[in-house]
Formats: C-alpha cells, structure tokens, sequence
C-alpha cells in the first residue's frame, strides 16, 4: 500500500507540472512523502504542508528535516477547513488520499482557493481504495469556485485538476450561468 500511495503522489505531482520556482501546499500530507517529492521538483522554490496530527507531523518533519532546516519547505498543524496562510500565497496546490477524511471538504476547498494565486493548479489525487467517489468530484471544485475542474484516471489512482480563476474569468464563469 505503502508503494501504491507513493506511486499516486508521484503521479499527481507529475500532473501538476511542478517547476523550480513554484510554491506549493499539500493538504494533509501524512509522513512526508509528497512532500519530500516535491522538494526535488521544486528545487529553487517553497514548499508548505498542513497536516491536523501530531504524529504525521513529526514523521514529515523527520523526513524532510533537512530542507525545514535550510527554509525550504515548512510543515505546520493545521487543518484544510482553515488554512495557516495568506491569500494568494501559492500557485500550486496538492492533496492526496486527504479529501475523503475532512471534517468540511467545502471549507476545505473553499480554503485552499483563497491561499491560491489566480492562475494556480490544484489537483486533488485517490488511490483507487481510498473511499472517495469520483462521481460528483469536478461539481465539488467547481462549487468551490475553481474551474476547468476535470478527472483523469491511470491504475494508480484516479485525479481531479482545476485551476483558481483569473478575477475576469470568474465573472465570464458566472455569466455563462446566467444566459
Ligand atoms: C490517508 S492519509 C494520506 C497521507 C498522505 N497524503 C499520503 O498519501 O500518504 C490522510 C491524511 O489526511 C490528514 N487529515 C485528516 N483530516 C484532515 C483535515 N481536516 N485537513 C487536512 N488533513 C487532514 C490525516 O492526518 C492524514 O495524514
């Protein structure tokens, strides 16, 4: 399972097309594997994640304690219904195996939109037994005000993408909806 759920991050972060420069969150980030996966991708960039227990906590910190040391990547208690940064912080944002678990996944996703810049990806990644349904997973993102939310799907798991709009295609989403 072990080997499964490295493979999803992976993949996710693959999908996400992480570049040198990127800041990017992972919501829910258990022992610290994507997070670690990350920081290779990323190399000159920023890495946060926010996890609500202390144990995954200190296993992600142990992991990655190399890059928490140098500033590169910062691991904190917290949860995705409310997020310890600014607004428009990141332009790249991840969950994995996480979704499923949130007491709010709305205010979750809610949360992870206002932390996002306008333009940045969000890609939200499920090992195939990991109790999500696909079914309804793009309207969920979308209700969230993220667009071009869509599923894509491989044997390690299956995935829904959206971006946080730019303000003006938000007001072009809006008005599609009321013509
Ligand atoms: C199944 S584990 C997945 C961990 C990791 N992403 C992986 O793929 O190995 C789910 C993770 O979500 C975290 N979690 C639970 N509730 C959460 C919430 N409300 N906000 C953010 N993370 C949460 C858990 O503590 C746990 O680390």
């Amino acid at each position: 399972m072990a080997h499964m759920n490295q493979k999803c991050a992976a993949w996710v972060i693959d999908l996400l097309e992480i570049q040198p420069n990127d800041k990017t969150l992972e919501v829910g980030f258990g022992p610290g594997v994507g997070i670690e996966l990350l920081t290779k991708a990323a190399l000159e960039g920023y890495v946060a994640g926010v996890d609500p227990s202390q144990e995954m906590v200190a296993q992600a910190r142990a992991r990655n304690a190399t890059a928490i040391t140098s500033g590169h990547v910062d691991l904190r208690y917290g949860s995705a219904e409310s997020l310890p940064f600014e607004d428009n912080t990141f332009n790249k944002a991840l969950a994995i195996n996480s979704m499923q678990v949130w007491m709010d996944a709305a205010a979750g996703l809610r949360e992870i939109r206002r932390v996002m810049k306008a333009g940045g990806r969000i890609a939200l990644g499920f090992t195939p037994y990991s109790g999500q349904q696909k079914v309804g997973l793009s309207d969920r993102l979308a209700a969230a005000g993220l667009v071009e939310a869509h599923v894509v799907e491989t044997d390690t798991g299956f995935c829904v993408l959206a971006i946080k709009p730019r303000p003006d295609e938000g007001q072009m989403q809006s008005n599609i909806g009321t013509e």
